[in-house]
Formats: structure tokens, sequence, C-alpha cells
């Protein structure tokens, strides 16, 4: 292995992980090169379409934007293939086939990621919070009223299934 390359641990979907990454290796590449995690996408590689959310300590981060360098022991890594279990997100993934709300499906997976950090804080969202929620994530297709739909029907069916 070249010097150049750094050692770091954390946790990644749930499990603890080592990998060596290049000082200048983003979150994004390092989830796609190290690990074959491809459901966080690059559109834009500068933090202003959310195509690379994933969670960080129960954050949504732009991982385009984060080295992975800099990720500690500690860290809780997310991405959209750890949530694979999880009701909420899968009331999430359901609502949005069942609203027409994918289309080519490059943004999904960060907007799926937004609108679950919304729904597990927010069980009731009304228009304004949603359009907010998402506002850090641009669709080139869909004109984003299904993907609203989309939320406010997980929302909906979350509730009921309390
Ligand atoms: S690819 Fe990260 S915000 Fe667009
Ligand atoms: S479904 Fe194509 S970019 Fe959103």
């Amino acid at each position: 292995m070249s010097n150049n390359l750094i050692k770091i641990s954390f946790s990644l979907n749930g499990n603890k992980v080592e990998t060596e990454v290049s000082p200048q290796l983003t979150v994004l590449e390092m989830l796609r090169r190290n690990f074959r995690l491809t459901a966080a996408k690059e559109g834009c590689g500068k933090g202003e379409c959310g195509a690379c959310s994933v969670m960080l300590n129960d954050q949504p981060i732009n991982s385009c934007l984060k080295l992975a360098a800099t990720l500690k022991p500690g860290d809780r890594l997310v991405s959209v293939e750890g949530f694979n279990e999880d009701p909420l997100m899968k009331n999430i993934q359901e609502a949005y086939v069942e609203e027409g709300a994918v289309q080519c499906g490059f943004c999904i997976p960060g907007m799926t990621m937004a609108s679950y950090h919304l729904l597990k804080h927010n069980a009731k969202p009304d228009e304004h919070a949603i359009k907010q929620a998402l506002s850090g994530n641009i669709c080139r297709c869909t004109g984003y009223r299904k993907i609203e739909a989309a939320v406010k029907k997980a929302a909906e069916r979350t509730k009921a299934n309390e």
C-alpha cells in the first residue's frame, strides 16, 4: 500500500469497518470504490443536488463534500442500502412507487433519505415542511409534486401502522 493512504475506522450500515483512503477521497467515492455501495449518486459533486445524501450520526450530509479521511471511530455512516430493513424507509419507498414519484431514479436515493429524516422528526409534516425538507434535493424529472405526495402518503401510512 502507498504511504499516502490513511487508515480509518467507523461504523457503516451498522457494522464496524476499516479501510484505507487517499487524503482527497470523498465519502461518496469511498462508498462506491471501497465498499461497492452504489445507491448514493454523484450528480453535481458540489453540494448542490443532494443525489449523494447519506446519514452521518443521524444527520443527512452531502457525501460528495466530506472527505473520507475525516471519519472517526464512533462515527455512524448509513447509506440507503443500510435502510433495507427499516419499516419507515419501506413505507417511503413504496409510497414513491405508488405515487409515480420515480422516473429516471437518479435523485431517489437522496430524496428518500431526506424524506426519512423529515418523517423521523415530524410524523405529520405539512406541505411547507415537506418542501423545506426536500429543498436540498434536485429532481430533473418529476416536477416535485409526485414526490411531495409520496412523502405525505408515507407519513399517513406510517402513522396508521403505529
Ligand atoms: S453530488 Fe453531492 S450534492 Fe450533488
Ligand atoms: S426521478 Fe429523475 S432526477 Fe428525479
